[in-house]
């Protein structure tokens, strides 16, 4: 994920030069990987710029903090008007936001002491499509990742923690070594789980599944907003616990997440899925959903926060 780093980001609070937003390397988070995060995206939308769910992300920030007794000092409107605040002063229409909070600098202990304070920062940059070029309309070949997914009552999956993200790594760079553009990786039964960095969803004679919150994923914002989309066209979804070669004979399959948008699956293990590009059903659910963005979808939700409001 390269980017053009912009003039300022906003850190501890205060809208700051870029480069200033610095750390000492005994930061606690660093050592330990207790942070929380969240990745969230601004459209520039025909009424201005918007951001997607911007209070649906800062929510699952805090809630993540909560699982991890990780005290946030700046209530959610804080943090929301801050996403807001730093798009607007670096003069984005579309963007990437990174809200960060960490355990700071202070002790060592793997404990963290009344001495060891949450930081946060909140970065705002241009970024493009993750997966690659085109893969919107040819979608990306995925492969089953040697690498199983968090166990239950191990790492909480539920939260967006600094640490989960090295399984993330672990699937996602064995995926590309192999010449894949993602990896999938299997919950400890092994059921289907979800990809490295988005969660997963098949089509089989025109019905919709994907796995369960059981099957240690994240609960992901773009994932809801699919089921939500769906409902609506009455395109029923069902959550259930799903072996891989369902995967392999599924019509269609797709990723969803803030990253990768709706981003159709074409292959899995080398094995062409039915479309093996984008299927209709996937079509149908992606132009619903950038539909958002360009007006011609309704957003009933009020899933977007203007950046003037
Ligand atoms: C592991 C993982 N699963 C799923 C998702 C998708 O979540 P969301 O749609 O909220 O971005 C992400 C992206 O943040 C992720 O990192």
């Amino acid at each position: 994920m390269s980017f053009k780093s912009p003039p300022y980001i906003w850190h501890n609070g205060e809208v700051i030069d870029w480069a200033d937003a610095t750390v000492h390397v005994l930061t606690h988070a660093l050592h330990y990987g207790s942070s929380v995060f969240e990745g969230i995206r601004v459209y520039n939308t025909p009424a201005g710029p918007a951001v997607f769910r911007l209070q649906d992300h800062i929510q699952r920030l805090f809630d993540s903090a909560k699982i991890y007794h990780m005290d946030i000092p700046w209530s959610v409107a804080e943090i929301v008007s801050g996403c807001k605040q730093i798009v607007q002063k670096n003069q984005l229409e579309s963007a990437y936001i990174r809200p960060l909070m960490f355990r700071g600098y202070g002790n060592l202990g793997v404990v963290p002491g009344a001495d060891i304070k949450t930081e946060g920062s909140i970065a705002a940059f241009n970024w493009g499509t993750y997966l690659g070029d085109n893969v919107l309309e040819e979608g990306v070949d995925a492969c089953i990742s040697s690498w199983t997914r968090l166990a239950p009552n191990t790492i909480p999956a539920m939260a967006k923690a600094g640490g989960n993200y090295l399984s993330s790594q672990l699937i996602g760079m064995e995926a590309r070594r192999l010449g894949f553009h993602e990896g999938i990786g299997l919950s400890v039964d092994g059921m289907l789980s979800e990809g490295a960095g988005e969660n997963l969803f098949l089509i089989r004679d025109s019905k919709i599944y994907t796995p369960p919150q059981a099957a240690s994923i994240l609960s992901g914002i773009t994932r809801d907003s699919i089921f939500k989309l769906a409902t609506q066209m009455d395109i029923e979804i069902i959550e259930q616990a799903l072996p891989r070669e369902m995967l392999y004979l599924a019509d269609e399959a797709f990723f969803t997440g803030t990253a990768v948008e709706v981003t159709p699956i074409r292959s899995v293990d080398g094995i062409p899925l039915k479309h093996a590009g984008r299927g209709p059903i996937t079509e149908k659910l992606q132009t619903a959903f950038f539909g958002l963005f360009n007006h011609q979808t309704e957003d009933q939700w009020d899933w977007l926060n203007y950046i003037q409001e």
